[in-house]
């Protein structure tokens, strides 16, 4: 199989393990030369994320010499190359207008729309657009968005229309830093309000079966949208949850989703659910650490599993509660130490501590910063017992940035 790992990729060592685990042969698609393990003679396959048709071309001359039976996209980035060759290598794939839509957040709300999902109201600003005209046929308060960025990059709630022009200008900034262009097109949506939680499912010949459903028990509320705590599984009642479910289903059925892993995003208010957003990818960071399947199998595994048509054995979840926090960048400045790692792993029920940044490297807090401080995981019998763990491990934990004590 090929695997295409950008270069920032928080999962390399995970879908790795998972290849290993099934005894599969791996050549890693990237875009520059990865660490590669030892057991891996080939590859990597150099591609330009930037550029998915040349990519797809190289991965199809590459099975030439070396026949692929399944080619995974670890993260949104491939996503839409390794759907270009997977449909050129006749093995099973999402269609491409499908995988374009999850790529962009414009397109995926015409799409949405399409299938009359509930979804907030939105507006493509181009460059140069009014934005503040915009906002007022939205109505406030607004979210102001790039379409093509992730990880609540440049995502920024405005309450009138002068923050709203601000936001605006804000977020055509980070597009340029990226690469995107200061050119780069804005979605403007109604702000949803309520709670959040997030789907991680599988399709297989368009049927969705749901892996989990976490409940994010911070506050999202803006203006900045940092992720923190995910708990599976959710506390919501029953008939909420099937809610979700449904208008998942009905938003993957819209976008015309069929194969692979999916996350979604959700917001349910007053009873009320609405899609925020379905990319066609597994849960990102290191966060699917926060799950295990039966045997023990990880997410990556089922992923890989099905990628290579391989049988799913059993799936039900092996831990009563689990999850995971994504500890957020507090400040921007230079990553002087993180204190108190070993009295936050000894607190009852964490499960694991991973901080991602190395001491001395930079860090920028949101909406500019596209990366975590690190991780943080708990398992125990009920989710609420997990978020306590969380939040006593997190309050641990002393983090100084700048030499500024937290
Ligand atoms: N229309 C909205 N209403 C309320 N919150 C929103 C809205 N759009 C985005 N958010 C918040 O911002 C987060 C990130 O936005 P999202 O559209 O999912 O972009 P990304 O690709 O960066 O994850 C969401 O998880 C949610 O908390
Ligand atoms: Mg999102």
């Amino acid at each position: 199989m090929l695997l295409l790992l950008p270069t920032e990729t928080y999962r390399a060592a995970d879908f790795l393990d998972a290849a290993r685990a099934l005894g599969a042969d791996v050549v890693v698609g990237s875009n520059r030369r990865f660490a590669i393990a030892p057991a891996m003679q080939d590859g990597p396959v150099l591609v330009d994320f930037e550029v998915p048709e040349a990519g797809a071309e190289a991965i199809v001359a590459y099975s030439e010499q070396a026949p692929l039976d399944a080619v995974v996209a670890t993260d949104d980035q491939g996503v839409l190359m390794a759907t270009l060759a997977a449909e050129r290598l006749g093995l099973p794939h999402n269609p491409l207008g499908a995988a374009e839509a999850t790529r962009d957040k414009a397109a995926l709300r015409r799409a949405l729309e399409a299938g009359a999902i509930p979804q907030p109201r939105y507006r493509r600003a181009e460059s140069g657009a009014d934005v503040a005209a915009l906002c007022a046929e939205v109505g406030y308060p607004v979210v102001v968005k790039p379409v093509s960025l992730s990880a609540s990059r440049g995502v920024i709630r405005a309450d009138d229309a002068e923050s709203a022009v601000l936001a605006a200008k804000r977020a055509r900034s980070i597009c340029e830093k990226t690469g995107a262009g200061s050119g780069a097109p804005l979605l403007i949506e109604s702000y949803v309000p309520g709670k959040e939680v997030a789907v991680e499912g599988m399709l297989r010949g368009g049927d969705l079966e749901i892996l989990a459903l976490f409940d994010k028990p911070d506050p999202l509320e803006g203006p900045f949208f940092e992720e923190t705590i995910y708990v599976t599984p959710s506390r919501l009642a029953d008939a909420t949850q099937g809610a979700i479910k449904e208008v998942t289903n009905r938003a993957i059925a819209a976008i015309g989703l069929t194969e692979g892993p999916v996350h979604a995003e959700l917001r349910v208010d007053d009873g009320d659910v609405w899609m925020l957003e379905i990319a066609a990818r597994s849960i990102g960071g290191l966060c699917s650490r926060s799950l295990r399947f039966g045997f023990g199998a990880t997410l990556e595994e089922l992923i890989l599993r099905h990628a290579l048509g391989l049988p799913l054995r059993e799936r039900g979840r092996e831990w009563a509660a689990s999850g995971v926090m994504m500890i957020p960048i507090t400040a921007a400045g230079v990553l002087l130490r993180v204190g108190g790692q070993e009295a936050a792993r000894a607190v009852p029920g964490i499960a694991g501590l991973d901080i991602t940044i190395g001491r001395g490297r930079p860090v920028t807090p949101l909406p500019e910063g596209d990366r975590y401080l690190g991780f943080l995981f708990a398992r125990r019998e009920s989710p609420e017992e997990v978020e306590g763990a969380l939040r006593t491990a997190h309050g641990l934990l002393q983090i100084e940035i700048d030499g500024a004590p937290k």
